[in-house]
């Protein structure tokens, strides 16, 4: 299976495990790092809002926690006929492990919608150069 084909059916059966029972709507993120491993993750929901998690951020909790830094490409895949691209907190977690091209995949149950780079989604971002690191 392509590399991408597999990040994609790792996004949808990560996303069939969301803990969403206020907002409805679930989100699967699977990252691949340059060698080709795979994370993924899904959005995790509280009864106090506010500390609820987002899939990609799930994700990218378990690439650091198992010795990866760097984000390649990343699927993320949400309900609806929309695209559900990152939100802007999670525009901000990606770049933090992501260069300007990394590709992120917007994705429906039924395949890839639409393909960005990072720097697309946020453009003149504020990153660890900032502060004199990588
Ligand atoms: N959500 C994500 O998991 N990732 C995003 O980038 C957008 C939003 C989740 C958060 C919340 O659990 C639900 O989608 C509705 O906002």
């Amino acid at each position: 299976m392509a590399p991408l084909d597999t990040l994609f059916h790792a996004a949808r059966a990560v996303q069939a495990k969301a803990y969403a029972p206020y907002s409805r709507f679930k989100v699967g993120a699977a990252i691949m790092t340059p060698d080709g491993k795979i994370f993924a993750g899904c959005n995790v929901e509280n009864a106090a809002y506010p500390v609820g998690s987002c899939a990609e951020g799930g994700a990218i909790s378990a690439m650091v926690a198992s010795g990866e830094s760097r984000i390649a490409a990343i699927v993320v895949m949400g309900e609806g006929d929309s695209l559900v691209t990152p939100c802007g907190g999670c525009r901000q977690r990606i770049r933090e492990f992501a260069a300007p091209d990394t590709a992120i995949h917007v994705a429906g149950p039924e395949g890839i919608r639409k393909s960005f780079t990072l720097d697309e989604l946020l453009p003149f971002s504020f990153g660890p150069h900032n502060l004199g690191a990588r």
